[in-house]
């Protein structure tokens, strides 16, 4: 009989066996701890959304519960091809400039899969949302990282920079894509047209693919404006616009995403897609086509759903940053997404005996904090590739679409935690 060790992985997953959300979930439930880490609202969605799934449960067409088209469903894609084709300004078509994934995730999967060949470097944009490098590295791409710097004493994610010269010295030959993320996970920082004309500029000149994760588009605050990089000149061409349900209406459990792009480019992520899911469960299709119907003619409106979740979420960064500030740590205050980092220098924390493992500050920090303070959140050095995971370490992520109830709950360990300093 042969030797062969038949549990012995591909050798594309050797080193992408851990996360860092399977370490820090179990600890915020093992010590049933508040989580203001994992980036899922624990608030109900708004009730036109959760009525729309209602609806389709009792439904008596039987249709709604069958497979149904594989690129997406006709009425969702219906109504995301009129929505996109206001955001967008162009016309958008329906049945091939739009594919419908199993969230976000699976439209990232598909399109590195779809156009990656061994070598092919993608330039990402770091911190970055941290299924992109083994996501690239499955398809047989090499990662390039870019950082985006927090200026000295930064106190607003517009301090949070690109800087030109390094993003250029990235590019060569052998780029076939940039991929980055705005509204941005994990800092909020939203791209400015000068940033985006410059990657813009930048893909032109070398001709290669953008990958544009906006699952955040409309969480955006303090009159900051969402651009989306594929309605700059020359851009449409070359992009792929990936979208969140799981966002756009806090269902992350929902698990649906799409794809906008050419047609020339939808194909190929189609054909991927075609082999992964192949269809995407059609109630959930469905109940979001109606909820985006019920949305689209209040869009711009003071009646808007998204207006309505972008004000409530500034109220929520706010108050965040308030209890943050009171014991100690120095946000960043986002102007996008719903995520804030914070800078946690001044916090005195020896943990030389209590952690001594080598991983960086920040997870020893988030361990601590979990552990003995009752609050959860997530390490952001886990954003970045080994060589720049400095660049994060001394700050932790907070998540804030929480209930308020979840919040007064943390603000209450927060003030537990500032008496002791205090005495
Ligand atoms: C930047 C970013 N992209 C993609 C995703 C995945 O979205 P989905 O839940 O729709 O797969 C997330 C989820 O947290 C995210 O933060």
């Amino acid at each position: 009989m042969s030797s062969r060790d038949i549990y012995k992985p591909a050798d594309k997953l050797i080193g992408h066996d851990k996360n860092v959300w399977m370490e820090f979930t179990a600890l915020a439930r093992d010590y049933k701890a508040v989580n203001l880490g994992q980036g899922f609202p624990d608030l109900l969605p708004a009730h036109f959304v959760s009525e729309a799934l209602g609806r389709v449960a009792a439904s008596k067409n039987f249709a709604v519960n069958q497979y149904t088209r594989s690129q997406g469903h006709p009425r969702l894609v219906s109504v995301l091809g009129k929505l996109y084709t206001i955001l967008m300004k162009r016309e958008i078509d329906p049945l091939s400039e739009i594919l419908i994934t199993g969230g976000a995730y699976e439209s990232l999967f598909c399109a590195f899969q779809s156009f990656l060949n061994p070598g092919d470097e993608v330039i990402i944009i770091e911190p970055f949302f941290d299924c992109y490098v083994p996501q690239i590295s499955f398809a047989g791409g090499v990662p390039k990282f870019v950082p985006i710097r927090a200026k000295e004493n930064a106190t607003s994610t517009k301090d949070w920079v690109l800087d030109k010269e390094e993003l250029e010295s990235a590019f060569n030959e052998n780029t076939r894509a940039i991929i980055f993320n705005t509204p941005h996970n994990p800092t909020g920082k939203v791209f400015s047209l000068e940033e985006l004309q410059l990657i813009a500029d930048l893909c032109i000149k070398y001709n290669v693919l953008c990958i544009s994760d906006e699952v955040y588009e409309w969480l955006v605050y303090d009159g900051a404006e969402h651009i989306r990089i594929a309605t700059l000149p020359g851009m449409w061409e070359r992009t792929v616009t990936i979208g969140s349900a799981g966002k756009t209406f806090s269902v992350t459990g929902w698990k649906l995403g799409w794809s906008i792009a050419p047609k020339e480019l939808i194909k190929n992520i189609q054909t991927v897609q075609a082999q992964v899911t192949y269809t995407l469960a059609t109630p959930t299709q469905e109940a979001l086509a109606e909820a985006f119907e019920h949305e689209l003619p209040l869009l711009g409106t003071e009646k808007s759903y998204f207006k309505e979740l972008g004000s409530m979420l500034q109220q929520k960064r706010d108050l965040m940053a308030k209890l943050l500030r009171e014991v100690g740590f120095k946000p960043t205050i986002p102007e996008g997404g719903y995520f804030m980092m914070a800078d946690t220098s001044d916090i005195d924390v020896n943990f030389d005996e209590y952690d001594k493992s080598d991983d960086p500050q920040d997870y020893k920090f988030v361990r601590w904090l979990t552990k003995e303070k009752g609050i959860a959140a997530i390490p952001p050095s886990a954003f970045y590739s080994s060589q720049h995971k400095h660049h994060g370490s001394k700050y932790i992520r907070f998540c804030f679409i929480k209930e308020d109830s979840t919040l007064q709950k943390g603000a209450k360990k927060l003030k537990e935690w500032k008496d002791e300093i205090s005495k």
